[in-house]
């Protein structure tokens, strides 16, 4: 059928959809590819959805993203985009969303993917941003507030202008607290000015400052805030986090206020997060109840990091819940707070009777226990507040991610063994999808499970001479290539599969 001809049946003279007059027959598969966008868009969800269920390909495509607009997909509506590309041919993809940067990026981008391209013409559109290194609380399991010192310049930020025009997802992250850094508003205006307006963010806090920056929510199209509340009592959050116990309450109301939208044009969704160690296993079902009086939008209990060695100036020895004498019976109303939440909760109570140490630390710390250090001792003592130092010293040789012929970087987590079973071609979509800089050093790291390709050097952003050189570079094309030639590298074989 002639284009215009397509357009007249759901085109009324004023420019509203006919759903008032005569009844149209139901728009096709096939002319979701010849209807305007803007006609596309006006059709009622009830019909979209029936219509969903009928296209294929490059009409799925068109349809899935082109309706709402957007590219922030459901896992499902992402699982079927991703065996849908495969059925369409690349030059297609430039005749879905002409002059619309950010979808056609994102739709070449799934399918780079699903071809398992090595060299990607599409930018990453995920993106993480470090906003600082340093940090306001003084967590037992963490180290940012002894050795952070640098938070992001104005001027860094332009480093990620470029995939930042297309993101769909920008998380305002970092080593440290991001609400702590004193230019956040300022770093937010100018980040409004580099994205696309459809492009959400998201923030990871503590959430002691979120007052502060209450009138920039809506500037930065937050779409949900993640908190670090690691309690569910004043107490056990003074003890983990080094607040005062009077911070506890007024974070709780403040939290509440954002959830019923006090501070926003929409409510913002917030998920509530616990490390979960030997001083908060007490309170699971407790913080489990605590997010749903909040009527928060998930609730996280993560896994305790396990480490090869003992980071400087924290007691992380104390730390495992596994320690706790009475970890069984803890264990176990976890799991039940777990099954009667209304909230969705995250997290695998299975995982927290892991060892945190290899076998040899942990024989190690048995037979010479390690001495307690205090908070004002850990900040106190030079070697812990520079032991992050040499990350941030400059190098001789520019690090952009050139193979290595010297045997530097070796696999270090190479082992001969598989404990997943993993082959290639493996389907990671970590160096796909994701700008990972999690530091003010600005190293982008493949994944959040290794910090460089083994055999290569590191990729620095501030070293790169543009964006595409590091995202193209040596080390993250030969990541690639493994992936999907082999053999397989030490971290892609024992990775958690999702990012
Ligand atoms: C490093 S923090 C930075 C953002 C912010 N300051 C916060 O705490 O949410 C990011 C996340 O890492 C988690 N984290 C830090 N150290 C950890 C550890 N040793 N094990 C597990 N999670 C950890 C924190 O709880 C937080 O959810
Ligand atoms: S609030 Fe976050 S960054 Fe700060 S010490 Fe705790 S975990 Fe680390």
């Amino acid at each position: 059928m002639q284009q215009w001809k397509v357009w007249r049946r759901l085109i009324r003279p004023g420019g509203g959809t006919n759903e008032r007059s005569q009844p149209r027959k139901p728009v096709s598969p096939d002319e979701v590819m010849q209807l305007p966008l803007d006609v596309l868009r006006t059709l009622p969800g009830t019909e979209v959805d029936r219509l969903l269920q009928d296209v294929h390909g490059a009409q799925y495509a068109r349809l899935v993203l082109g309706y709402p607009g957007h590219a922030r997909l459901s896992s499902e509506q992402l699982e079927r985009l991703e065996r849908e590309v495969l059925d369409i041919q690349r030059a297609e993809i430039d005749l879905l969303f002409p002059g619309d940067a950010y979808l056609t990026n994102f739709v070449i981008n799934i399918w780079e993917w699903a071809h398992g391209r090595e060299q990607l013409e599409s930018r990453p559109w995920n993106i993480t941003i470090p906003i600082s290194d340093v940090c306001n609380a003084r967590c037992t399991f963490c180290t940012s507030w002894i050795e952070g010192r640098r938070q992001l310049r104005l001027d860094q930020l332009e480093l990620f202008k470029e995939p930042l025009k297309t993101a769909v997802y920008v998380g305002l992250v970092g080593h440290g607290e991001p609400l702590s850094h004193p230019q956040f508003g300022k770093i937010c205006e100018r980040l409004k000015d580099y994205m696309d307006p459809r492009t959400r963010t998201y923030t990871i806090t503590n959430g002691i400052y979120l007052n502060r920056w209450k009138d920039v929510f809506d500037e930065l199209s937050l779409g949900w805030i993640s908190v670090s509340l690691n309690a569910a009592t004043p107490e056990t959050h003074s003890e983990v986090m080094g607040f005062e116990p009077s911070e506890f309450p007024r974070l709780i109301a403040t939290l509440d206020d954002i959830i019923q939208g006090r501070f926003s044009a929409e409510p913002i969704p917030v998920n509530i997060t616990m490390v979960v160690t030997k001083q908060n296993l007490h309170e699971v079902p407790q913080f489990i109840e605590l997010g749903n009086a909040l009527n928060a939008a998930s609730i996280h209990l993560r896994s305790l990091l396990a480490v090869g060695h003992l980071p400087l100036g924290l007691n992380y020895h104390l730390l495992p819940p596994y320690l706790h004498p009475d970890f069984d019976r803890l264990q176990q109303a976890a799991r039940e707070a777990i099954a009667q939440s209304r909230v969705p909760v995250f997290g695998d109570p299975g995982s927290w009777q892991t060892p945190v140490f290899p076998e040899s630390l942990a024989e190690e710390i048995k037979k010479n226990p390690p001495p307690i250090i205090s908070r004002a001792e850990a900040q106190r003592t030079k070697d812990f507040r520079h032991a992050a130092d040499p990350f941030y010293e400059p190098s001789d040789r520019p690090r952009v991610g050139l193979r290595r012929t010297d045997g530097a970087f070796p696999d270090s987590l190479d082992d001969g063994s598989n404990p997943l079973g993993r082959r290639e071609p493996f389907k990671c979509r970590a160096v796909y999808h994701g700008l990972y800089v999690n530091e003010l050093f600005l190293r982008m790291t493949p994944c959040c499970y290794m910090t460089q390709t083994p055999g290569h050097d590191e990729v620095r952003l501030d070293e790169v001479a543009a964006f595409e050189n590091g995202w193209n570079s040596e080390a993250f094309v030969d990541l690639r290539r493994s992936l999907r030639s082999g053999p397989l590298y030490g971290a892609c074989r024992r990775c958690p599969e999702r990012w």
